[in-house]
């Protein structure tokens, strides 16, 4: 399978969840390079739902080495949290791994996250509050906590002291918060390093031995490309890079190393939190792709916004981040519709616009023009290669594909690891395969 970087294409939820765990079964190595505990991950494994944040899907393999990578902000609880739930379902977290120089979520980066989205009106992001901007913004202002520090027990408490009394001043003075007290911080944190000690390593070292000993490495990805903090719809974005070249930075490797990038697609559009979205649905439609897709965020429960397939949104995530190829996600929820709409330009101020606008209001000004195609009215979750497809759902596949300039790699009709159809690339005949049609390992050339 080589090293293959999977990233989401749209806003995030994407199902990179299901299509990482399905890929991991050839991987040997997989490593988490961004984001926090603001991403969540549904994995359903017979008939048993794992919802994970921080530790790649992988861990369900037995023999997939899981690393949270350098890139990423590490909330401890959440984290301890994490592996107690999967030691309790009897997974084993023998081979999960934590970088040291990933950066830790503090109680004040929680609480300050909350205060400002308050104070934010209506310029609010829609953040998860779990702590991720301020946790990344402490990071730029290099006065972040990282994995390193909290293993010094001998030096944590007085650099977090010095922390928790500089975030006291703006806790008090800006968000008329309670302060926090130092010394129950510090014993709370000197407690998660003793727990946590065992995973910690150099991360970027042990991912260069997988790549010496030429095993099979996936970068999964958390959010993304339209939140990424560069090139997403700032500032309606998380504050990491959620794009393949993010991966690389956060891995701690070189992009030459890279095989291959899977972008992960939903077969429509949805996002949570603030900021524009063109092809978003607010009648009858939108309610039922929400209901269907059980759109229900993950980390926060709260209700996804739901819109048409983006095709500009799409050819911008194929080119940001180069993308080789398209995982195409809840497809049966699409099934019942008569009819489904697939954007393919925007109009903005009287003129027609087939490229993504990096310009934040132009881009909230966008209409969408629509291709109408013909619904397939019928159940497709069974189907498990493209010839169980109906006709007009294989035709809207390609479309998609003919739209994107991509081949469909992987098609998902349904949470479970069986309800996937594996594409040799019905389009574009065998360019980069990931998988053989049987689902076993693809050796590349
Ligand atoms: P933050 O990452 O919590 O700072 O949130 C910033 C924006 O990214 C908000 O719109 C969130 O809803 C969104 N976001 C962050 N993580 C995810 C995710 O894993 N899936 C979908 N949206 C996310
Ligand atoms: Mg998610």
């Amino acid at each position: 399978m080589a090293n293959v970087i999977v990233i989401g294409a749209q806003w995030g939820d994407e199902g990179k969840g299901k299509i990482t765990d399905l890929l991991s079964r050839s991987a040997d190595v997989v490593v988490r390079s961004q984001g926090g505990v603001n991403a969540g991950h549904t994995v359903v494994v017979q008939g048993q739902t794992f919802k994970l944040h921080l530790i790649p899907s992988g861990i369900l393999y037995p023999e997939t080495e899981c690393i949270i990578g350098s890139g990423t902000v590490i909330d401890p609880q959440v984290l301890i949290e994490e592996i107690e739930q999967l030691k309790a379902l009897n997974v084993s977290v023998d081979n999960l791994f934590i970088s040291q120089t990933a950066h830790v979520t503090m109680p004040y980066h929680r609480l300050i996250d909350r205060a400002a989205e308050e104070r934010r009106g209506e310029y609010k992001i829609g953040t998860t509050g779990r702590g991720i901007g301020p946790t990344y913004a402490d990071k730029s202002e290099r006065t972040g906590i990282r994995i390193l520090d909290l293993m010094n027990s001998e030096h944590l408490p007085k650099k977090l002291a010095w922390a928790i009394d500089y975030k006291n001043v703006i806790l008090e003075k800006i968000y008329n918060i309670t302060p926090l007290k130092p010394d129950e911080v510090i014993a709370e944190y000197l407690k998660y390093a003793n727990i946590l000690r065992p995973f910690v390593i150099d991360s970027s070292l042990k991912v260069d031995e997988a790549v010496r000993e030429k095993k099979n490495i996936l970068f999964e990805g958390a959010q993304g490309t339209l939140l990424d903090l560069d090139h997403g719809t700032y500032p309606y974005v998380t504050s990491s890079n959620p794009i393949a070249g993010g991966a690389c930075v956060g891995a701690g490797v070189g992009p030459t190393i890279i095989d291959r990038v899977i972008g992960v697609a939903k077969a429509y559009t949805t996002r949570v939190g603030e900021g524009p979205f063109p092809t978003e649905l607010n009648g009858s439609v939108g309610t039922l792709l929400c209901d269907r897709g059980a759109e229900f965020g993950t980390t926060t429960g709260r209700r996804r916004r739901c819109g048409w397939f983006d095709a500009i949104i799409g050819r911008y995530a194929v080119r940001i981040n180069g993308l080789d190829c398209l995982a195409i996600t809840k497809l049966d929820v699409l099934d019942e519709l008569e009819e489904i709409k697939v954007c393919v330009a925007y109009k903005v101020d009287g003129q027609t616009c087939h490229h993504f606008p990096s310009n934040a209001s132009t881009f909230a000004q966008c209409e969408p023009i629509y291709k109408t195609l013909p619904g397939w009215q019928q159940p497709t979750t069974h189907c498990r290669t493209l010839k169980d497809l109906p006709k007009q759902a294989l035709d809207y596949l390609k479309f998609l594909a003919e739209l994107m300039e991509v081949p469909i790699a992987i098609v998902s009709l349904g949470a479970s690891r069986d309800q996937t159809i594996i594409v040799e690339d019905p389009i574009h005949g065998p360019k980069r395969a990931l998988l053989d049609p049987d689902g076993s390992p693809v050796t590349t050339t």
